[in-house]
């Protein structure tokens, strides 16, 4: 299996098959909206310091396992930890990126949706207003099939990955789009904080106003930082088992969190501008970039149609990309567990995921219109699933994850395989740094978010 997964080819395309993992709906469509709810730039703070406090040991947590191993979650905790309990760990990376996967995956129909619209040349008519954007948006997501259709060709095009191999593809893939991704969202941020009343929505971002930060805030930024990285779901371990074992840990965890974070920071500015440009509200929700981003390419189309069909092909393609390369690391952690563990064919594998995911997210999908009504603790289907993960499985995962290296596994190995037997220098000097935040303070600060999670 190890053999049949092979490496990634060089340090370049195992940081952006990282990143490829963590930048995706999370920095585009869910951190802008997140920002917009939770009170502007005091979330981003609690973000970005969470981010670099908290979730960059964590990653390195995870990919200490990772390539320590060179296996999947649950083989590679039962070889570290033989005969102990810990190989369990192996179900929540079966169970978590797959509750993920079914409410991404209706998010995911929905830019397909969007990018089929661009193709139809549909947003360079100048005289389409906001309202008409938005009510567009809302007749669709509450339809009961189209989006349903979606979400099933969302999931299919990962599961036909999946089944036919994804390191060529995955790593060649993302080589290429990550890049790309970054230079569109930089043009569109240039468009937005160029557009008239942008400037508000600058204010919004730069300028942090600490009373709109409830506990609750707090707590939706951490939850965003771990989402974000694609953290305590055995997906960064499971990439870091593709790394060479003279690779170096601290650059590839420094490089990953940097892009993702500046990525979601870069779609910050490239959104929020336009939001209040055109009057939206900023905590609309979930819909915010699908009602935002089409009135944006409107009003570029008044100036320049072409370049507004252009841009919103490319745009819309690379949120789908984004999305894709996503949801294809979390179906694949699963895959991988159920390939290693249980001895199932890759194909089976897949199609087991696949059937669990398409039905939760057929009840996601729903309950935006139909199922609206249904409500899990006070929550919609959807935000249930997503407030399980995030806020909940995820910390969980990661509180497992950095007490197993902080605590479990012998000090002497965790040095040995962040410093590479101690031939790197960096990493040698900056260790006692990063393993007193893996022992110490990771795990004291999740613990603190998990009971509060509970208490809220
Ligand atoms: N980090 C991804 C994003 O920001 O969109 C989401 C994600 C990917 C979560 C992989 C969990 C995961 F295992």
């Amino acid at each position: 299996m190890v053999k049949e997964r092979g490496n990634f080819n060089s340090r370049f395309t195992a940081i952006m098959a990282m990143a490829g993992s963590a930048i995706g709906l999370g920095n585009i469509w869910r951190f802008p909206y997140m920002v917009g709810q939770n009170g502007g730039a005091a979330f981003i703070l609690v973000y970005l310091f969470s981010a670099i406090f908290l979730c960059i040991p964590i990653f390195l947590a995870e990919s200490i396992i990772g390539k320590r191993t060179h296996l999947s979650t649950f083989g590679a905790m039962d070889k570290l930890a033989p005969g102990t309990r810990w190989k369990w760990m192996g179900f929540l990376t079966v169970f978590t990126p797959l509750i993920i996967l079914s409410y991404y995956s209706v998010v995911g129909g929905w830019s397909i949706e969007y990018f089929l619209k661009s193709l139809t040349l549909s947003f360079s008519d100048p005289a389409v207003g906001m309202e008409e954007h938005s009510a567009v948006f809302g007749r669709f997501i509450s339809s009961a099939w189209t989006p349903l259709v979606f979400h099933t060709v969302f999931l299919l095009i990962n599961a036909v990955v999946i089944v036919f191999g994804v390191r060529g593809g995955i790593e060649r893939f993302t080589k290429l789009t990550t890049p790309v991704l970054f230079v569109l969202i930089v043009l569109i941020m240039l468009y937005s904080v160029n557009l008239p009343g942008a400037k508000a929505g600058i204010d919004y971002l730069i300028h942090p106003d600490f009373s709109k930060l409830t506990g609750s805030a707090l707590l939706s930024a951490m939850g965003q930082a771990f989402f974000s990285l694609s953290l305590g779901v055995g997906c960064i371990l499971t990439y870091a088992s593709y790394l060479k074992s003279d690779e170096d840990l601290l650059a590839t965890g420094f490089f990953t969190a940097i892009f993702d974070l500046l990525f979601a920071i870069i779609a910050g500015f490239a959104i929020m501008p336009a939001v209040f440009a055109a009057g939206i509200e900023p905590g609309a929700g979930p819909g915010l970039i699908f009602e935002t981003l089409p009135f944006i390419f409107s009003t570029m189309g008044a100036d320049a149609p072409w370049l507004c069909d252009v841009v919103s092909i490319l745009f819309f393609l690379t949120i789908l990309f984004a999305a894709l390369t996503s949801s294809i690391s979390m179906l694949e952690v699963g895959v991988a567990y159920l390939v290693d563990q249980r001895k199932m064919s890759r194909t089976r594998a897949t199609i087991l995921l696949f059937a669990g995911c398409w039905a939760l997210g057929v009840l996601c999908s729903l309950s935006f219109g139909p199922l609206k009504d249904v409500h899990v603790f006070g929550m919609t289907i959807f935000d249930a699933c997503d407030h399980l993960t995030s806020d909940f499985l995820m910390t969980f995962g990661s509180l497992l994850f950095v007490f197993f290296v902080g605590w479990k596994m012998k000090k002497a190995d965790v040095r040995d395989e962040f410093t590479n037997g101690g031939s790197l220098r960096l990493n040698r000097k900056v260790f006692n740094v990063v393993y007193f935040f893996i022992r110490y303070v990771a795990p004291a600060a999740i613990i603190v978010i998990f009971i509060s999670n509970l208490l809220m």
